[in-house]
């Protein structure tokens, strides 16, 4: 009797050993049951947000102001509107002009070079004079002009949804050019 208990005894010893070992065994695949799961979940999770906020292109404003005329110097050509706004504006002896930052080759966006005092466009080399004229490389037209006024509050304002083209005629138009008036 007392030698079947024992041999009972021992049996279940035997029995919970095997379980743990199959246990410890399947932990590998139990973790990456696990981390394939949490990675599907993240990538649903991440579609998700994906739909919720998609890509969205924010247009720079048209019509935008650039401060008053004596915040510009004679000879200048201010690149502070470029990345946010899309034009250098230009001072001269007479006033100031709106060039809109598109290569007329294949729409690239020229760097003004102020020691060589022209804009230089990275993809082709075209050049351009300040007045925005084409005088070297592909590009087959002057630079545009955007319409600028001076606003009421005596700041200057520049409208890129008006287009002055050179070969058009566009550049006497009034609207292309504001004079300076002290
Ligand atoms: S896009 Fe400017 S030179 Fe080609």
């Amino acid at each position: 009797m007392a030698e079947a208990k024992a041999q009972k005894a021992a049996g279940t010893a035997a029995g919970t050993g095997t379980n743990r070992r199959e246990f410890l065994a399947s932990f590998p695949f139990v973790t990456a049951a696990w981390v394939a799961m949490t990675g599907a979940l993240a990538g649903v999770g991440a579609a998700t947000l994906r739909f919720l906020y998609p890509n969205v292109l924010y247009e720079p404003p048209q019509q935008f102001k650039i401060g008053l005329p004596t915040d510009f110097q004679v000879g200048e050509v201010s690149t502070a509107f470029k990345d946010r706004f899309g034009v250098w504006v230009v001072r001269n002896d007479e006033g100031f002009y709106a060039l809109i930052t598109v290569c007329t080759h294949l729409g690239c966006t020229p760097n003004w070079l102020a020691t060589e005092n022209k804009f230089k466009c990275p993809c082709h080399g075209s050049g351009f004079y300040s007045s925005g004229i084409n005088f070297e490389g592909p590009a087959p037209r002057p630079l545009e002009r955007a319409a600028i006024a001076l606003a009421d509050d005596g700041q200057i304002q520049v409208d890129k949804s008006q287009k002055y083209l050179f070969e058009q005629g566009g550049w006497d138009d009034p609207s292309s050019f504001l004079p300076f008036t002290a």
